[in-house]
């Protein structure tokens, strides 16, 4: 988007053996090390690239020719030119190329030093230099020519960029090159074979010369305020709904033209730009489709309202990290920049370092970032705020017990156990301790996402086991914050390490994500 928008290992140490080109999901392929999926990383890298390569992940950044110091290769294992691929800058007349001196530069620059290349971007509405308001066919010699000017050295491009309106509108921009697109039978769609549309057609495009020329280029399709299910109180994001359904079509049969999608992600007080809590729900619906996902322009604000400077970023940046490694397909981080001092939007201080001209400072969401992504990626993940799953408990009552504490002050002789009954009874047993469940649905075509809150009684629990009958056709693909028992018909989830107690008329929450209806289920609670 324009800035005129009001969204606004240690390198795993490979002694003496250059460290190889990484392709996380294939083309020219740089191999960081092996992808850990589905278990913490055991290694602690002290840079962001190792740490990301452990769960075969790159972490990328955003780049033009005069940033590229010697943080950018240690750090990244990814670039994206900021500025300099973009048709203002490269396209010529008649959908030639033309002044790729920069982009040359950047692409090199990530050869030498074993990083992968998104290339930003082919069709888009706003800095469209000579390609403005051309007709597809010129669009498509442009694609030709920008696949072919590089080859496999872009391991990724975007093929399309923003073409979905602001505004939470669900609409596509009314604006060039979407006044290509025709809708034959006024359905509201442009995906019948008898309607025009560019999107469809500039894909159509790329995948044929990529076929053709043997390449194995990825085509990704690239927009913001996709990020969430829903946006800032709750309502439907109807633009990652709609890109949901161009990527639904586009990347399945009989298409087969999109590999990935990318979420900007510029996280900001825009009520569509916030990071909400089913960012892993939507990665992952995404995903499910088959495309790889990636989070392609991270910046996060340090002045949202749910958030302070400092120490509020850094859970923020660790928010959506997590997010993105808790799903598989999640392969890629790039920040929009190095430094909050030369960001687009320096005034939000939205990056993981301050500083200029190559003199940076690790700002504390960086340490954040470095450290969610050394825990590897999990299959049940941790709420962010929450206290990790593999961690002691912090909570001194849970260490006090004295048959689970003995010590010289607290010996065990005196501890009551069932060889060593306490003196005294207890006057009354502890009342029954109950709990409640109800759930929240986030449903779309074929799928949901639900939330379950937990509720204690009148008495705090220590464990809770919630029981859901699923509606007939319904499975479960991925839950988080609770150990799921059976994918179909009945499903029972069980407290993880760090929910289990909960405190009298306090609530705690975990989620699932399903494919089919979820409409009509009810959770039955049992404490523990
Ligand atoms: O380099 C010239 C400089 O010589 C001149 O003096 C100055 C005067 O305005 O302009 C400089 O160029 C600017 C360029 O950034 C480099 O700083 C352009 O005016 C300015 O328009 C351009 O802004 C870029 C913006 O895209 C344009 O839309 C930002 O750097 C870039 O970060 C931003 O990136 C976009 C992504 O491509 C798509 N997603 C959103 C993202 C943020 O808007």
């Amino acid at each position: 988007m324009t800035g005129t928008s009001g969204r606004t290992g240690r390198l795993r140490i490979v002694t003496g053996i250059a460290m190889a080109a990484a392709l996380v999901g294939g083309a020219a392929a740089v191999a960081l090390g092996p992808p850990l999926v589905g278990a913490n990383a055991a290694a602690t890298a002290d840079t962001l690239r190792a740490a990301a390569a452990q769960s075969g992940m790159f972490f990328g950044v955003a780049a033009s020719p005069g940033r590229l110091n010697s943080i950018v290769a240690r750090e990244f294992s990814q670039l994206t030119p900021e500025n300099d691929m973009k048709p203002e800058t490269i396209a010529g007349a008649g959908g030639t190329i033309q002044n790729t001196g920069n982009a040359d530069t950047l692409v090199n620059y990530a050869q030498t030093n074993s990083m992968v290349v998104r290339g930003h971007t082919m069709v888009w509405y706003s800095q469209a230099g000579q390609l403005q308001g051309a007709s597809q066919s010129t669009l498509n010699t442009y694609i030709k020519n920008a696949l072919l000017k590089w080859g496999n050295k872009i391991s990724y491009w975007d093929v399309v960029n923003e073409s979905l309106d602001d505004n939470n509108t669900g609409q596509r921009r009314n604006q060039w090159p979407h006044t290509l697109d025709r809708d034959a039978n006024g359905d509201g769609d442009y995906f019948d074979a008898s309607d025009t549309d560019y999107i469809r057609e500039s894909f159509r495009q790329a995948r044929q010369v990529v076929q053709q020329s043997g390449l194995t280029t990825k085509l990704c399709i690239n927009d913001y305020d996709v990020e969430g299910l829903t946006v800032r109180g709750g309502a439907k994001n109807k633009k990652s709904d709609a890109l949901y359904d161009i990527v639904k079509t586009y990347s399945q049969e009989p298409y087969k033209y999109i590999d990935c999608v990318g979420f900007q992600s510029h996280f900001n007080d825009n009520p569509n730009s916030i990071i909400s809590d089913d960012l892993q729900a939507n990665i992952q619906r995404f995903a499910d489709l088959g495309v790889e996902v990636h989070l392609t322009e991270l910046d996060i604000d340090d002045d949202l309202s749910n958030n302070d400077i400092g120490d509020g970023q850094a859970a923020n940046y660790r928010k959506v990290v997590r997010a993105c490694l808790n799903v598989a397909k999640c392969t890629g981080i790039t920040v929009w920049g190095i430094s909050d001092n030369e960001s687009w939007r320096s005034s939000e201080r939205g990056l993981l370092f301050t500083g200029s001209n190559g003199s940076y400072q690790k700002k504390s969401a960086y340490y954040a970032v470095l450290d969610e992504l050394n825990k590897g990626r999990q299959t049940t993940s941790p709420s962010p705020s929450g206290p990790s799953p593999s961690g002691p408990s912090s909570s001194p009552s849970s260490s006090t017990s004295a048959s689970s504490n003995p010590s010289p002050s607290n010996p065990s002789p005196s501890n009551p156990s069932p060889s060593n009954p306490p003196s005294s009874s207890p006057v009354s047993p502890p009342p029954p301790a109950g709990c409640s469940a109800s759930v929240a649905l986030n449903s779309w075509d074929g799928g949901f996402v639900a939330t379950v809150r937990v509720t204690a009684g009148s008495a705090p629990i220590n464990g809770w086991t919630v029981t859901i009958p699923l509606p007939a056709g319904a499975s479960v693909t991925n839950t988080w914050n609770a150990v799921q028992s059976g994918t179909s018909d009945t499903v029972q989830y069980t407290n993880v390490s760090y929910n289990g107690r909960v405190a009298a008329g306090q609530s705690t929450e975990f989620g699932f994500q399903g494919t089919g209806s979820g409409t009509g289920m009810t959770a039955v609670c049992a404490a523990s």
